[in-house]
């Protein structure tokens, strides 16, 4: 259990906020990379800090092309090694043949186990030998994450640090920065995406709508929670 955790002050400079969450862990720290506008922005930052950052990423086995594209020109541009990890192949082989291919649709239950053996014990196992790891969360994005901290100490995962360096950054914010640094982002940004999780539970949207109402579309926003941000 960690027990040095930073008071971050508003406003702090993302690359200040991961060189401080990096130096309170004691030890190795990897960002959680969904190939989001964030994640990316996040990779970009430490890069041109000269951080010592680590970058994993879950496949869930459901995941958009168009985000695969990412990874690689990430890959390429950076000279990137990303630790992927995959769901345990026995337990989607169970749930596929006992409850089908979108049992998640039918029952927040059945979506939140789709989610645990997908994406949260995939998570579990990344983060064993992590001192600290980094997300791409802003409180802006929703209900559930307006209470968020810079720096947290992440109880359900061990007592490690949680580093969130773009929790004060708006959506325009990620985008011009994007957009400033040449990123390579999504493709699907383009045709109205604006956050990008699993292919079947996520769709485009309107500018007018909530930045999070193309996840989960069919469920209540305090319900939209994989699990990998148990608080
Ligand atoms: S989710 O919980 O609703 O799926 P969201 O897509 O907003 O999360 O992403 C928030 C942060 O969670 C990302 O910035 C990233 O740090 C982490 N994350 C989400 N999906 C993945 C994934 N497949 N692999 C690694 N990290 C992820
Ligand atoms: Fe399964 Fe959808 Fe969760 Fe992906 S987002 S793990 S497909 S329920």
């Amino acid at each position: 259990m960690n027990s040095n955790i930073p008071e971050i002050a508003p406003n702090t400079p993302p690359a200040e906020i991961l060189r401080t969450g990096i130096a309170a862990a004691g030890g190795p720290v990897s960002l959680a990379c969904s190939f989001s506008l964030e994640d990316v922005a996040i990779i970009d930052i430490a890069h041109q800090a000269g951080l010592n950052l680590g970058v994993f990423a879950i496949d869930t086995g459901r995941l958009n092309e168009e985000t695969y594209e990412v990874a690689d020109a990430l890959t390429e541009r950076y000279r990137l090694k990303i630790d992927w990890y995959f769901p345990k192949h026995e337990d989607v082989e169970q749930l596929e043949r006992e409850k089908g291919l979108f049992s998640f649709r039918e029952s927040l239950d059945n979506r939140h186990e789709c989610c645990h053996i997908r994406k949260v014990e995939p998570l579990i196992r990344s983060l064993k030998n992590l001192k600290g790891w980094v997300t791409g969360m802003r409180r802006e994005q929703s209900v559930t994450r307006s209470e968020l901290k810079a720096i947290e100490l992440d109880e359900p995962n061990g007592g490690i640090l949680k580093i969130n360096p773009l929790i004060d950054w708006s959506e325009r914010q990620v985008m011009d920065y994007a957009k400033e640094h040449n990123l390579p982002t999504n493709r699907l940004y383009k045709q109205g995406y604006r956050s990008i999780g699993c292919a079947p539970c996520t769709r485009a949207i309107g500018p007018w709508d909530h930045v999070r109402d193309g996840r989960w579309w069919w469920e209540n926003a305090e319900n939209k929670e994989c699990g990998l941000h148990r608080r």
